[in-house]
């Protein structure tokens, strides 16, 4: 796993940017894994400042969602459409988007299609991940497991505590959410992780050198041949091994950069 730190969220976001940029120059009919959450935010606003300026376009790939609260339609204000709509696709061209359908009256087969959708289009070159306080990835809550595919899933209470921002108050999140499994996501060519802030740091330093346990999902990205997570110092200040990490980062040939 490489890991790059940074001084503070927002050079989080230009790095991230930088490799949005770099895969799409490289494959414009890119699939990419989306994710929600406040980490994205800045970045999402960077790639719509890129498009508009013509450094990018997303007007050839596809994009798929790694989750959605179960329960609200997609036109909820606080649904993750809703969210992706306000912060990427109406600013920008897209090819096709996807999302899972927190309406699905059949949960199983809308999770088979999903999983299938992701497979046809040729599967997720870079996916771009937040990591819970709790350690999860999508929302894949401690304990699932680690060949998981998309289903439906229960929030932990944690979780619900740290999306109740979102919402009027905690009654009002939704406990079950649609989420591309453990195993959905290590099938992506390039995972991308994103943490920032302090509240992070105890998930950030288990994912990447404590075991790698279903208590812990995001550990999961160990075993993954190409993870690149970037942070900022809040969310690296329990890593072991910061010194080698800004050295292979110092070090990182030319032609490995975005
Ligand atoms: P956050 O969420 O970006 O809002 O901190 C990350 C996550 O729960 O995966």
């Amino acid at each position: 796993m490489e890991v790059i730190i940074k001084p503070n969220p927002e050079e989080v976001s230009r790095e991230a940017a930088g490799l949005f940029r770099r895969q799409l120059r490289r494959k414009p009919d890119s699939v990419l894994g989306l994710a929600t959450g406040s980490t994205p935010v800045e970045l999402y606003r960077k790639l719509v400042a890129m498009v508009r300026c013509g450094e990018v376009s997303f007007a050839h790939a596809t994009c798929f969602n790694l989750d959605e609260y179960a329960g609200l339609p997609a036109d909820h204000p606080r649904s993750y459409a809703c969210f992706m709509r306000e912060h990427l696709f109406s600013h920008i061209r897209v090819a096709q988007w996807f999302i899972p359908d927190g309406l699905a009256k059949d949960v199983a087969t809308h999770c088979e299609e999903y999983e299938y959708r992701i497979r046809d289009c040729g599967g997720i070159d870079l996916q771009l991940l937040g990591i819970g306080s709790d350690g999860h990835i999508g929302f894949n809550e401690p304990g699932s497991s680690l060949a998981s595919r998309t289903r439906i899933k229960t929030l932990t209470a944690r979780t619900v505590a740290d999306n109740a921002r979102f919402f009027d108050s905690a009654e009002a999140v939704p406990r079950h959410v649609i989420t591309m499994g453990v195993g959905t996501i290590m099938e992506a060519r390039h995972c991308l992780v994103l943490a920032t802030g302090e509240s992070k740091a105890a998930a950030v330093a288990a994912m990447v050198e404590g075991p790698v346990t279903a208590s812990v999902p995001a550990s999961a990205l160990q075993m993954h041949p190409v993870c690149t997570l970037v942070v900022d110092e809040a969310a690296a200040k329990l890593l072991q091994r910061t010194e080698y990490y800004r050295w292979v980062y110092d070090n990182k040939p030319s032609w490995q950069r975005p």
